[in-house]
């Protein structure tokens, strides 16, 4: 081995990409076409439309990266793709070119789980140290994953309602910002200069769980009451107090998972770890505890097939190859 080229089909939600990458950590071509655009109209991302989408673009994502990467196709080592969890359309789309390009080129194909991916993004920039623990937060998920070792998940939290991304999206949504909602929150919350208080879901002492929805509640609560009063909230106020909430316990609960299991690196994941006042405030909490904090850059973080890829190859190397009658796995434990 040595030089192992994979190439990996993401389309578990609204991006379909394409990406290779060699030997886990290099980056020959990392395509990506959102359908962001599309979904705005409708405030949300529409499953149908999505699975179309996605046999619109999926064979001209293939051929951008192939051509971006300066690769033969007989070059490849193997084929990785996303097997779940996701909107099962939409996975079907990629699984189905994957398994068609693994058969006629006659190599291996390897399922990746979404959240296996968005974690080893990572490792496409950082030298990753075990254990570890991930926090794991977009728009589907929200998770503390504890990784003793490569390849192996063990999640130790996970919200029992909303992800994180979601109760940010739906939020916005009501404050009349444009879908996804997240990044304008982000952006509002940085402008103010008081917040309107919010309760914090800790759940029991010692769960690592998440819960976001009585959060979102007590927002909408808060907008209805004030356009009864006949008066409006400050957006800017709004946001700081929902997004205050949202860090604290995110920064709260990572933190204390990573001394629970000694991590020797906090890896943040997912869309939301695009977000300002999460990277600050978990940067300044890891430097007082001495704890290494990793985040990809932005690209890296919103769902792409670059990080596919990366998982894939600590597949590879365990020799964890899937079957071609793979199946796309709307509900996929990691
Ligand atoms: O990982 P991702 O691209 O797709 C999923 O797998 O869900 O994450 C998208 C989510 C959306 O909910 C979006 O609002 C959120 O990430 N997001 C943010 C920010 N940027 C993206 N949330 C808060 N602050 C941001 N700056
Ligand atoms: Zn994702």
């Amino acid at each position: 081995t040595g030089k192992e080229l994979i190439l990996a089909v993401e389309t578990s939600c609204d991006e379909t990409s394409v990406a290779v990458v060699r030997d886990g950590t290099e980056i020959l071509a990392n395509v990506v076409s959102s359908q962001i655009d599309t979904h705005k109209r409708y405030g949300g991302v529409v499953p149908e439309i999505a699975s179309r989408k996605h046999v619109e673009s999926v064979t001209l994502m293939l051929e951008e990266a192939v051509r971006a990467a300066g690769i033969r196709l007989s070059d490849l080592s193997a084929i990785a793709v996303t097997q779940g969890p996701g909107l099962v359309g939409a996975l079907l789309v990629g699984v189905v070119a994957a398994k068609t390009l693994a058969c006629a080129l006659q190599i291996p194909l390897i399922g990746v789980h979404h959240i296996a991916g968005h974690i080893y993004a990572n490792r496409l920039v950082h030298r990753l140290d075990y254990p570890l623990v991930a926090l794991v937060v977009s728009g589907g998920h929200t998770e503390l994953v504890h990784v003793p070792a490569p390849g192996v998940f063990r999640i130790i939290g996970q919200t029992r309602d909303d992800a994180a991304g979601e109760a940010y999206d739906k939020v916005a949504r009501a404050m009349g910002l444009p879908y996804p909602g997240g990044p304008h929150v982000d952006r509002l919350a940085l402008e103010a200069d008081e917040a309107v208080p919010m309760p914090r879901a800790w759940l029991e002492p010692e769960s690592y769980d998440f819960s976001f929805s009585g959060l979102k509640s007590a927002v909408l609560a808060a907008i209805n009451q004030a356009k009864m009063r006949g008066d409006v909230l400050h957006p800017a106020s709004l946001s700081k107090g929902f997004q205050d909430s949202v860090v604290d316990v995110l920064v709260e609960k990572a933190i204390r998972a990573s001394k629970a299991y000694g991590a020797k690196q906090l890896l943040l994941a997912g869309g939301v770890a695009a977000n300002k006042g999460l990277r600050e405030a978990l940067a300044a909490r890891c430097e007082q505890e001495k704890l290494a904090l990793l985040v990809p850059p932005l690209s890296l973080c919103t769902d792409n097939a670059a990080m596919i890829a990366a998982a894939a190859f600590l597949k590879w190397e365990a020799g964890e190859l899937s079957e071609l009658d793979l199946k796309a796995e709307p509900v996929l434990s990691l």
